[in-house]
């Protein structure tokens, strides 16, 4: 079929097989026409409203060795940081007045809370009247359990790429099956499921990037982050060739039509491999935005990837900074907690 009537049959139905998925990341001559489908599928569906969401990097402790991260456990370059209970529900706090309606709180994967710090931090925060999405990695049942009776709304657990054979490549230790036992036990559980990939990883195929697009949509994620894989100098992947920002624009922009009341973040690394990365992704797809409210000398700290923005910022700059970004192509900042449209009708 033609590139264009691929994109017409997404826009309009929201399926594609996968060899159409694959024909639309290799050819490039389109990508206008599939950026603008994807805008006006984001527009029909979820809004011109952009939901922020405040990101607290609450500790970059990880037992976990991912190749491609900086913070994992064989890194020793990295100075360990973790905040203490109170000072994460001060900076929530500090989010709320900021006028953020979620906070995001990531972290290493670590034992280095226990389960009652996290339910004191996550009632603790529920009780300002915040949504609370976690990113914590793999974990048991139980403990999923314990933080969404603790009041958590989301969880944002990347599969990474769903090839098997990569994932267990660059993820020593781990095993694909219990990363999808994870996502499924999350969605049981009744957390608002995001998950995602990374873009440009070694021996990454357009047809792994399709399998990923298709896992996305079979698994009716409520919410997907990619961004392309950025090769840090102190991790095996150094001497990597990294992903580009087009393919990871054309990921999401895909993912969009293909889910179209998803949300959908733009992310922090697209912004890093172009200076205006947020805005195109916003405006081919997008419509979340994760400004970070880690505070000082930890931003720095919490470094998966080098040239990460914003590290020399505060909070305060960013709201006003990515706010200005916002009202400068003519959306608006959602003054909702922006759930999934589906899931509050459904619900
Ligand atoms: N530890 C938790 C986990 O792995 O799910 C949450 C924090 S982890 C740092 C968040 C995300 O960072 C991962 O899902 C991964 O996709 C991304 N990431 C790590 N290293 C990266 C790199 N070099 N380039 C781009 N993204 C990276
Ligand atoms: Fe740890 Fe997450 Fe980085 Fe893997 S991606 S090393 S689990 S922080
Ligand atoms: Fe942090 Fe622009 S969002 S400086």
């Amino acid at each position: 079929a033609k590139i264009v009537d691929i994109i017409n049959k997404a826009e309009t139905t929201h399926s594609l097989t996968k060899e159409e998925i694959v024909d639309l990341l290799r050819c490039d001559e389109y990508d206008q026409q599939l950026f603008l489908a994807a805008d006006r599928v984001r527009s029909q569906y979820v809004g011109d409203q952009v939901h922020l969401r405040g990101l607290i990097e609450f500790s970059n402790i990880c037992q976990q060795n991912c190749f491609y991260c900086g913070l994992r456990k064989e890194n020793t370059k990295v100075k360990r940081y973790k905040l203490t209970p109170d000072t994460i529900i001060d900076l929530a706090d500090k989010a709320k007045s900021y006028n953020y309606k979620t906070v995001v709180l990531q972290s290493g994967e670590s034992q280095s809370y226990t389960v009652a710090d996290m339910q004191y931090i996550i009632r603790s925060i529920k009780a300002l009247g915040l949504a609370i999405t976690l990113s914590l990695g793999e974990k048991s049942r139980d403990e999923y359990q314990f933080y969404k009776e603790a009041g958590a709304d989301r969880y944002l657990l990347r599969i990474e790429t769903t090839n098997s054979r990569i994932y267990k490549e660059l993820h020593p230790g781990m095993s694909f099956e219990n990363r999808l036992r994870c996502l499924q036990d999350l969605k049981d559980l009744g957390y608002e499921l995001g998950t995602g990939c990374l873009v440009g990883l070694p021996n990454q195929t357009m047809e792994c990037l399709a399998d990923d697009i298709l896992f996305f949509k079979s698994l009716d994620a409520d919410m997907i982050g990619l961004g392309p894989f950025i090769p840090n100098a102190d991790t095996p992947l150094a001497q990597e060739r990294g992903g580009t920002f087009n393919t990871s624009i054309k990921v999401m922009a895909i993912t969009r039509l293909l889910l179209p009341d998803a949300n959908i973040p733009a992310t922090t690394a697209m912004e890093t491999l172009d200076k205006n990365g947020r805005i195109i992704a916003l405006q081919s797809g997008a419509n979340v935005v994760m400004p970070n409210v880690t505070e000082g000398e930890y931003r720095k700290m919490y470094m998966l990837y080098p040239g990460k923005i914003c590290v020399n910022d505060t909070p305060k700059h960013c709201v006003s900074c990515i706010t200005g970004k916002i009202q400068g192509i003519g959306r608006h900042i959602s003054t909702e907690f922006g759930f999934r449209q589906s899931k509050k009708l459904t619900n």
